[in-house]
């Protein structure tokens, strides 16, 4: 406990080991005996820290957020305390601005990162920390900024040159120089930067510059770095145990045999609600992703994250009364069920969707010629009253070089191998 015990504190370094060794034995306990200790020496920083983990420790056992905030107050004052040792106003800052963003408490959590900043300037992390705190809070700029500072004092800080790019990608869509900053970030290796976030979107950037080999080769390095599945299946939130394939007979998912007749048995009514929703105007919204190249591509959505759009719905009730009888798609927090309409002329991107724990199935509507789905390494089409089945978190990519609006049902469901414990407790997506 050498660096984190100052001079003052070495004096009654004794006192403080016996209450620190009560800390994981009985916190409340500790917290006497360090509360004692705080009588006799308000500013020991020892003692200030000892009584918030203890507090830190109670308010955990108790659920309480009344002690986890007085604990937040206890770790701010060992920041502010006179003599502290560096080794203790890190771990004190750090745990304080990690219970503050656990509370949601963001205004103090990036306080306490400031004062960290003031005290060790030189260290890159800790602006760094800062900025994923201000992404946290979809404070874009202001994480935006700090990592441009991070960046001209530190040309190779990998993880705020990643970060950076990140921001270039996907808030202002500068795949270019996003591949720069992202490119040169992920070669240091640095820690924090082997992530699949990064290694999916720099893949998608050099996807969208035409250099797809070279996306198909860092999506290989991916692989080997554990980020990804596989070259094809690149979602990120993923139970591991799951099997996949791109394209899935629907035959061969015997517990959803039942959704899949009730969807061709009623797909001209489906059909009908579909068409005649889109003659409304204002119902279908574009497709609010940015995973478009070219063309017009909209969506009804009717499900999503588990929840039924009664608005919606109220426009196409016999759809929805199909899709309300199946909880496997009504109920699947990490999927959807909407209309899908391609216009002529429309490119979707290759693409990935989100998780490996939904299967999605469209339902043909009105299918014209000349548009074509990819999954993976094969192309098929539709079929008008019929369904085909695939997994999204599989790259996928569009074509409609017909003349002819194409409009079909997709349904997501969870993926039969999910426990019903899993579809429960999985977070909705
Ligand atoms: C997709 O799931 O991304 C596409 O297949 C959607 C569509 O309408 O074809
Ligand atoms: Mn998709």
């Amino acid at each position: 406990h050498s660096d984190i015990t100052n001079k003052d504190d070495v004096a009654l370094k004794e006192d403080l080991d016996a209450a620190q060794h009560q800390l994981d034995k009985n916190a409340a306990y500790a917290n006497k005996m360090f509360e004692a200790l705080l009588e006799q020496y308000p500013l020991s920083p020892r003692s200030l820290y000892g009584k918030a983990r203890a507090l830190d420790i109670l308010a955990e056992k108790k659920q309480s957020n009344d002690l986890l905030y007085e604990a937040l107050t206890f770790y701010a004052r060992v920041l502010n305390a006179p003599k502290v040792p560096d080794r203790l106003f890190i771990i004190s800052a750090e745990r304080h601005i990690d219970r503050a963003r656990f509370m949601g408490q963001y205004k103090k959590a990036i306080a306490v990162h400031w004062q960290i900043i003031d005290r060790f300037p030189d260290n890159s992390t800790y602006l760094n920390n800062l900025a994923v705190t201000y992404l946290t809070v979809n404070l874009v700029e202001e994480a935006r900024s700090v990592l441009k500072k991070v960046i001209s004092k530190w040309p190779n800080d990998g993880f705020a040159l990643v970060h950076y790019g990140f921001i270039l990608k996907t808030v202002d869509n500068n795949l270019e120089e996003a591949i720069q900053y992202m490119s040169k970030g992920l070669r240091t290796e640095a820690a924090g930067v082997v992530d699949g976030r990064f290694y999916f979107h720099l893949g998608d950037a050099l996807t969208r510059v035409n250099r797809k080999d070279e996306a198909d080769k860092l999506y290989e390095e991916g692989v080997e770095k554990k980020v990804f599945r596989s070259k094809y299946q690149r979602s990120l939130y993923n139970v591991d145990r799951l099997p996949a394939k791109p394209w899935l007979n629907p035959k061969d998912v015997p517990s959803y045999q039942t959704l899949f007749a009730a969807l061709v048995e009623n797909s001209k009514q489906i059909r009908q609600e579909g068409l005649s929703a889109l003659n409304d105007q204002g119902y279908f919204q574009d497709e609010a992703e940015n995973l478009k190249d070219s063309g017009t591509w909209k969506q009804l959505e009717l499900f999503a994250r588990g929840r039924k759009f009664a608005k919606n719905c109220e426009r196409t009730p016999i759809t929805c009364s199909v899709i309300e009888r199946f909880p496997e798609a009504s109920r699947c927090k990490r999927g959807q069920t909407k209309f899908s309409v391609l216009h002529p002329g429309t490119h979707v991107w290759p693409h990935c969707g989100p998780t490996n724990c939904r299967l999605r199935i469209h339902l043909g509507l009105k299918i014209p010629a000349d548009v074509f789905l990819r999954v993976a390494e094969e192309t098929r089409g539709w079929k008008e009253g019929d369904i085909i089945m695939f997994d999204d978190s599989f790259e996928h990519e569009v074509w409609h070089n017909g003349t002819e609006f194409r409009l079909v049902l997709i349904v997501d469901v969870w993926h039969p191998n999910l426990t019903s414990m899993e579809k429960q407790s999985l977070s909705a997506i």
